[in-house]
């Protein structure tokens, strides 16, 4: 049996056992803690330490709780100061050439850097392909504030001399306030019309009012992987366990591509994200993927991503340059106007 330690938590003792982590000790005192950004709850989306989302005071600073150990007398407040800057794990700064899910077709096929591109640590999927998973599932790096990555980034799109600025992941819309004080940040650095604030996405918690206040602060462009159409497929896609949560992800997704095509076409561009490698996802459900995404909008950018053996799933072959002139083939029957697929020997265009 493990030992009792006696902690404060917001002025109360309470007895908790040794060796667990803060979110324990929290969950243990009646804390709602989820999966799924709710009021009132502590939101715990990647538990390696990464997003930051579920930070609280640990003996006056702000720490993670899903990683932060409990020991003897730790102090631990739940809520943060009202100045208190959020913070996050962002690793890259640096000129990219190919783009992301939410870069313009027209700008990928030049042969020069097109954008700058940082990523954030922390995901809420744990993908056993994972392409970035490194930097996905880093929690031990020092953590920035909104501002610090702002100036990053500004000071890498003057370096690589280019208007865009991308951030990805891990999963770039896990801590809200982190993402919109990066935004508005990066608008107030880079005032000018040319300047294009990019952010690609697994949508799964990218609600209506998110995508509002997301574009708001300056978002300009979007990018939104969509991991599949049936439930059976996201689940296998992302290894998210809980078919609730699942559905719940997925749906959200869904709907935020619907929202963005009615309520901000033409002002903010978006492009879609297919996953395709045949273990994964049959030719079928893509054509439904391409039938869904017409009914939403003929004209959305969709890119097909050809997924590779990376990370947990060696034993993938990479999808042929036939396998995936076939998916663009479905796609295109479908009736999309835009369709880019990756291959390995570059990308087939729309
Ligand atoms: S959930 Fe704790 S850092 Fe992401």
């Amino acid at each position: 049996m493990a030992e009792e330690i006696t902690i404060q938590l917001n002025d109360e003792s309470l007895k908790v056992p040794s060796g667990i982590t803060v979110k324990k000790a929290l969950q243990l005192s009646g804390y709602k803690v989820t999966k799924f950004p709710e009021k009132e709850a502590l939101f715990v989306p990647c538990e390696v330490g990464g997003c930051w989302s579920c930070a609280v005071l640990i003996d006056g600073e702000s720490k993670p709780a899903c990683k932060t150990p409990v020991r003897e007398g730790l102090l631990i407040n739940t809520s943060l100061p009202e100045k208190h800057q959020p913070k996050r794990i962002i690793h890259g700064f640096t000129g990219h050439s190919v783009g992301g899910v939410g870069t313009p077709w027209r700008l990928k096929h030049v042969h020069t850097y097109i954008e700058v591109a940082c990523f954030a640590s922390g995901c809420n999927f744990r993908c056993p392909q994972c392409q970035n998973w490194d930097i996905t599932y880093n929690g031990e790096s020092s953590p920035m504030t909104p501002s610090e990555a702002a100036q990053r980034m500004t000071a890498a799109r003057k370096k690589f001399g280019v208007d865009r600025m991308a951030i990805s992941g891990g999963e770039s819309t896990l801590n809200r306030a982190w993402l919109i004080e990066y935004v508005r940040a990066l608008k107030s650095l880079n005032p000018n019309a040319d300047a294009r604030i990019h952010i690609d996405t697994n949508g799964s918690i990218l609600t209506k009012d998110y995508i509002d206040e997301l574009f708001d602060a300056g978002m300009t462009d979007i990018g939104i992987d969509l991991k599949g159409c049936t439930t059976e497929t996201f689940m296998r896609i992302t290894a998210v366990k809980e078919r609730r949560l699942s559905e719940l992800y997925l749906s959200t997704a869904w709907s935020a591509v619907r929202y963005l095509a009615e309520r901000y076409e033409n002002i903010i561009f978006t492009g879609v994200g297919i996953p395709y490698n045949v273990k994964l996802i049959s030719l079928d459900e893509i054509g439904l993927i391409g039938k869904k995404l017409y009914e939403i909008d003929p004209k959305i950018q969709v890119c097909a991503l050809d997924y590779r053996p990376e990370f947990k799933r060696l034993d993938l072959q990479k999808p042929s340059y036939d396998d995936m002139v076939e998916v663009h083939n479905v796609l295109k029957a479908a009736g999309l106007k835009t369709v880019i697929c990756q291959t390995e020997h570059g990308h087939i265009g729309p």
